[in-house]
C-alpha cells in the first residue's frame, strides 16, 4: 500500500477520523504520513497518530510547494476550492483523493460551478484521481450541524422549524466517510471515478428533531416558521458576518431536496453507511471517535 501519504485538513473531522483508521489498518503500518497544517492552528490531536506536521496553506501552491515532499499519494481533505494548488503544487503525486461535495448539485449555492471546476480540473490532471462527494458530515462535537441541534433540543423546550421542517437530509456519519477514503485508496479501480457519499439514511428535518428528542429522552414541542421568513432571517444572518454565512446558506438551500443516491460508491467502494439513528445514538454518547 501507500508508503508516503500527504494529508491537506488533516486537523479536520474526517481527517482525525481517518489518521484513526490509517492507524488501526495492517496496510498501512510504517507508512510515513505527512499533514499539512495552516500555522497557528491546532494541531496536537494529531501528535498520538505519529505524523509528521508540515506547516502551509493548501490555498497557496508557493506554501504548498515547500512542504510538500514528493509523497506519491495525496488525501485532499482541506477544500475542494484548493484543488488548483494541490495540482500545482504536489507535481509528483501518484494517487489523488480528494474530498469534494454534494454541494455541487445545489441550484441555489452561488459556489456550485466552483465546485464543478474544482472537480473537472482533477480530473483532466491526468493524476489517477478518486473524488468523493458527502452530504453534511456529522458526528463531533466540532460538527456544525447534528451537534448545533442536539444543543438546540437540550436547551429548548420548542423548536423552530423552517418551513414545518419539511426539508429532506441525509447526513454521512463522519468514520462512514474516512472509511470510505481509506476504501478508495485501497482500490485502484475507483481512479478515475466521482462517487457520491451520502449517509445511510434520509430524513426531514422534523424528523431528525423528534429523533434527537428521542434519544435525549426529552419532549419538545415544535413550531413552524414559514420559510420565506426563515430566508429572510437568514439573509440578515448572513450580513451579520462569516460567522453565521454557512447558517444562512443552510436555510437558503432548505428548499432543496438533499437526498442521494450510492449505489456506486457501495459497488466499488463496499460502501455501506450507517443510518442515522445509529450515527446520532454515537454522537450522543460521545462515542465512535
Ligand atoms: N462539514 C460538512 O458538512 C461538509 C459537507 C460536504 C463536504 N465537506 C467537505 O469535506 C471536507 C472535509 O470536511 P470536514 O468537515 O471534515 O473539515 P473541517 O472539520 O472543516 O476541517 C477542515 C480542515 O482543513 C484545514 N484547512 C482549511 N483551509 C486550509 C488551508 N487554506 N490550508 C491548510 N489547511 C486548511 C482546517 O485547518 P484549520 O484548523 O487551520 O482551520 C481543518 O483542519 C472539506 O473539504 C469540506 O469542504 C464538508
Amino acid at each position: 500500500m501507500a508508503d508516503r501519504i500527504f494529508i491537506t485538513g488533516a486537523a479536520g473531522k474526517t481527517g482525525r477520523a481517518l489518521l484513526s483508521l490509517l492507524a488501526r489498518d495492517p496496510a498501512f503500518a510504517g507508512a510515513r504520513i505527512t499533514c499539512l497544517s495552516r500555522p497557528g492552528s491546532p494541531c496536537e490531536a494529531l501528535l498520538p497518530f505519529g505524523v509528521r506536521i508540515a506547516g502551509g496553506d493548501a490555498a497557496k501552491p508557493r506554501s504548498l510547494a515547500k512542504v510538500y515532499g514528493g509523497e506519491e499519494t495525496v488525501i485532499h481533505l482541506s477544500s475542494i476550492f484548493h484543488a488548483g494548488a494541490v495540482l500545482e503544487a504536489c507535481r509528483g503525486m501518484k494517487r489523488l483523493v480528494a474530498v469534494s461535495s454534494t454541494r455541487i448539485f445545489s441550484k441555489s449555492w452561488r459556489r456550485a460551478k466552483e465546485i464543478e471546476a474544482a472537480e473537472l480540473a482533477i480530473a483532466r490532471s491526468g493524476v489517477p484521481f478518486t473524488i468523493l462527494r458527502p452530504t453534511m458530515i456529522y458526528g463531533t462535537p466540532d460538527d456544525r450541524n447534528v451537534s448545533q441541534l442536539i444543543r438546540l433540543v437540550r436547551k429548548w423546550s420548542v423548536v423552530p422549524l423552517p418551513g414545518g421542517g419539511k426539508a429532506v437530509f441525509q447526513p454521512v456519519h463522519v468514520i462512514d466517510l474516512a472509511s470510505c477514503v481509506l476504501a478508495a485508496l485501497k482500490t485502484p479501480a475507483s481512479a478515475g471515478k466521482t462517487y457520491n457519499v451520502p449517509g445511510g439514511s434520509a430524513h426531514s428535518l422534523r424528523e431528525m428533531i423528534e429523533m434527537i428528542a428521542a434519544a435525549l429522552g426529552k419532549r419538545v414541542s415544535t413550531v413552524s416558521v414559514p420559510l420565506p421568513l426563515a430566508e429572510a432571517g437568514a439573509a440578515l444572518l448572513g450580513l451579520a458576518g462569516r460567522r453565521y454565512a454557512r447558517s444562512a446558506e443552510q436555510i437558503r438551500r432548505l428548499r432543496e431536496d438533499k437526498r442521494y443516491d450510492y449505489t456506486e460508491a457501495a459497488r466499488d467502494l463496499g460502501y455501506s453507511p450507517r443510518p442515522f439513528a445509529e450515527g446520532l445514538a454515537l454522537e450522543i454518547s460521545g462515542t465512535g471517535l
